[in-house]
């Protein structure tokens, strides 16, 4: 079997796909997407909280009005058949919907809706980060909020504001960046929620910071809190971030991040700490299926 992207385009499996260069969701960032890894589990290969990914995809959709013409099981469906199409041990998939159209203007009435998912060979998004942690600036953008664009939709115009603030980052010598909410408290990365750990308690923001409600962030609750570790969903302020005694990333694609440094000050002694390490390893554990505690969360291709 191939070890190559495949592609799932309005109800066709191929290698590639077309998209003509006018597209409105080019053009605008009127598009709507997901991201869900498949690992090489235990029993074979299966997909993440697959169920939940895709419930998030039709509501971003719905938020953004759009009509996909697929449903919430026809979806699951492709995932898994593209997947064991791909030959992949693991991957990650991007579902992705469109105004696929060629003629100019912001009206997405009548233009057609596309959707595409495909299926990539994805490493650890932070490289060698993944273990030894990474360094982050706090983002002189704000995260958007309901007000001006909705940060629960993953919709593709969202991005433009993670992409400033990831590259401003970069640009400045650090790794990642963190953005503030427009209520100035801690909200997020450009595409990872964030944790701290202070006194033994593992904090994130609630869904009043204007974060996206990440998959990874309900998994890293639900494994903390049936590990015994106590965790409060508040407002973060940054001072928070100069004095916690570690503090993590966590998603789809950065699965779970140490973060050592905060604008050139160090989180704890500066190394991944020990409540960020079992974590990771049990986050690990589960994806993997060697958690029998958590293997509803399983999707087997
Ligand atoms: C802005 C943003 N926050 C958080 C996340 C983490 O979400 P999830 O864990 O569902 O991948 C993502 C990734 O999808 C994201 O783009």
């Amino acid at each position: 079997m191939s070890q190559k992207t495949a592609i799932w385009m309005d109800g066709k499996f191929s290698e590639s796909a077309d998209v003509p260069v006018l597209t409105h969701s080019l053009q605008y960032g009127s598009g709507v997407f997901e991201g869900i890894r498949a690992y090489s589990s235990k029993d074979g290969v299966s997909i993440f909280r697959l169920s939940d990914h895709i419930k998030r995809f039709l509501n971003s959709a719905k938020i953004y009005s759009m009509e996909l013409g697929y449903g919430q099981k026809d979806l699951e469906e492709v995932v898994k058949s593209l997947v064991k199409r791909s030959g992949l041990a693991s991957c990650y998939i991007r579902p992705f919907a469109f105004y696929n159209d060629h003629n100019i203007g912001l009206s997405t009435e009548g233009k057609k809706v596309s959707v595409f998912i495909a299926a990539v060979p994805f490493g650890a998004y932070f490289g060698a980060g993944k273990e030894k942690g990474i360094s982050c600036k706090i983002s002189s953008w704000h995260r958007i909020n309901s007000m001006i664009l909705p940060p629960e939709a993953k919709g593709s115009g969202n991005y433009a504001n993670s992409v400033l603030a990831s590259s401003e980052a970069k640009a400045s010598g650090a790794e990642e960046a963190i953005l503030m909410s427009g209520n100035g408290y801690v909200a997020e990365g450009p595409g990872e929620n964030i944790f701290i750990v202070k006194d033994g308690k593992l904090l994130t923001p609630s869904k009043d910071a204007d974060i996206l409600l990440g998959i990874t962030r309900d998994t890293i609750i639900k494994i903390a809190e049936n590990s015994g570790i106590v965790v409060h969903e508040r407002n973060i302020h940054r001072e928070e971030l100069y004095t916690c005694e570690e503090a993590f990333f966590c998603g789809t694609a950065a699965e779970l991040t140490p973060i050592v440094r905060i604008d050139s000050r160090k989180v704890g002694n500066g190394r991944p700490g020990p409540i960020t390490k079992m974590l990771s390893e049990k986050y690990s554990a589960v994806v993997t299926g060697n958690d029998a505690e958590f293997k509803g969360w399983l999707y087997y291709i």
